[in-house]
């Protein structure tokens, strides 16, 4: 069983608890890295075309036009081949109660028939929110699971509960 860790996380400026901070390495990112590191599985990141703005502000503005619009948010570095693996844990922050519209293109673009699809990510409530849902019904074939979700905040501490959640 072949396994790949996919995700897309943001740099720059983040509201912490309603405190503006700059961030120099994403939370769902040091989240893909532990598991990626309790795996032993390869990671891929998604890049938007357009990174997401560093302003936080500018960030809501943005990704909120995006929900709105409905809009194909096109992404750098297509994955060559999903083929190969089985079991893909697809990461994000939770923006707007799911994943960023980014994500979403990922998601359409790929046929999964055959896979399985652990979905994790940090936000500031610790829910994947309205995540599960959304991606039975974008995700073309997959098996979706029970996902894993923290607040950013938390990440550094969280190694207990996400290691039970991997077992399982
Ligand atoms: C545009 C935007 C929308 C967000 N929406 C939510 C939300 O709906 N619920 C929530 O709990 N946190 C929300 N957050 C907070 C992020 O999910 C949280 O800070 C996350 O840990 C950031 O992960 P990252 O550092 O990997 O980008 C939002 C943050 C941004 C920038």
């Amino acid at each position: 069983m072949k396994q790949l860790i996919v995700y897309f996380s943001r740099v720059g400026e983040n509201s912490l608890n309603g405190e503006k901070q700059i961030i120099n390495k994403g939370f769902t990112e040091i989240l893909a890295e532990k598991i990626s590191a309790a795996l032993n599985a390869p990671m891929y990141k998604i890049e938007p075309v357009e990174p997401y703005p560093f302003s936080y502000d500018e960030c809501v503005k943005r990704s909120r036009k995006e929900d709105e619009t409905g809009e194909r948010v096109p992404y750098l570095n297509p994955l060559p081949n999903l083929d190969e693996y089985d079991v893909i844990y697809l990461g994000f922050p939770c923006w707007w109660r799911t994943y960023p519209r980014v994500v979403a293109t990922f998601v359409k673009d790929y046929i999964f028939i055959g896979k399985t699809i652990y979905p994790f990510c940090t936000n500031e409530e610790g829910s994947l929110g309205l995540a599960e849902m959304e991606l039975k019904g974008q995700a073309k074939g997959a098996i979706i699971k029970s996902g894993f979700a923290c607040k950013g905040v938390e990440v550094e501490q969280i190694d207990a509960k996400l290691n039970d959640w991997l077992k399982r």
